[in-house]
């Protein structure tokens, strides 16, 4: 994974306390790989992914960003999700503290620093050890609802929950762009540009408003 820049396509981060398991979710989702000991995440880096939405006929390029759970990261992960266009956050099912955190720190956090229109998922990773459960489905699912985010019961080891968590977090993006806002999305070649897409209409739009107040 890249530590630097990105392809321009669409902002995903994910977010969780340490060791629940953002690096091993991205590993899988991208390049179908599980790993026992990985180290834990410094600072942040991210990974891109072309993904097709055959239901709408659209796809994206989405760079997933996986940030530190570790406290010491806080200050600058909050760098990494305030332009984010989706959030993913992640507790491990085993694990009642991790969860608390996402409703009561990681959650509280996005609704003051994130974008308005962001796009919310959670996901209660290593389902595989359900047997250790500490957080019921049933009350983790009733916090997303109520904060609407997607939810999805996930495992990074056993490859469960994952693409399903991000194919309806993209389509989820997608059909709230083309509710907002039909030009932002393109079909076919166009993949990827729909930031770009935007930077453009806010420039022109900028031009328009200068000319009217008379500048030049
Ligand atoms: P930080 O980088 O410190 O923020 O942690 P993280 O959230 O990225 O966690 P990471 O992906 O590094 O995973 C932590 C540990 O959990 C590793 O030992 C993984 O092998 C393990 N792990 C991750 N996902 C799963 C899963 O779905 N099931 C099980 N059983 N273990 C998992």
């Amino acid at each position: 994974m890249s530590d630097k820049g990105n392809s321009g396509g669409v902002k995903v981060v994910l977010l969780g306390d340490s060791g629940v398991g953002k690096t091993c979710i991205i590993s899988r989702y991208i390049s179908n790989l599980f790993e026992d000991n990985v180290k834990s995440t410094n600072g942040a880096s991210y990974a891109s992914k072309r993904v097709d939405y055959p239901k709408l006929k659209k796809s994206l390029i989405l760079d997933i960003w996986d940030t530190a759970g570790q406290e010491k990261f806080k200050a600058l992960t909050k760098f990494f999700y305030k332009d984010a266009a989706i959030v993913i956050l992640v507790y491990d099912i085993t694990r009642r503290d991790s969860f608390d955190n996402i409703k009561n720190v990681w959650y509280q956090e996005v609704k003051e620093n994130g974008a308005k229109d962001i796009i919310l998922g959670i996901a209660g990773n290593k389902s595989d050890l359900y047997e250790n459960e500490e957080v019921p489905e049933t009350e983790a699912r009733e916090f997303a609802t109520s904060v609407n985010a997607i939810y999805a019961l996930t495992s990074a080891q056993n490859n469960n929950g994952i693409d399903k968590l991000f194919e309806e977090i993209g389509e989820s993006y997608l059909n709230s762009k083309m509710q907002g806002n039909n030009q932002d999305t393109k079909d076919g070649d166009n993949q990827g540009k729909v930031l770009k897409l935007d930077a453009k209409d806010a420039k022109e739009k900028d031009k328009e408003k200068k000319k009217k107040k008379g500048f030049c």
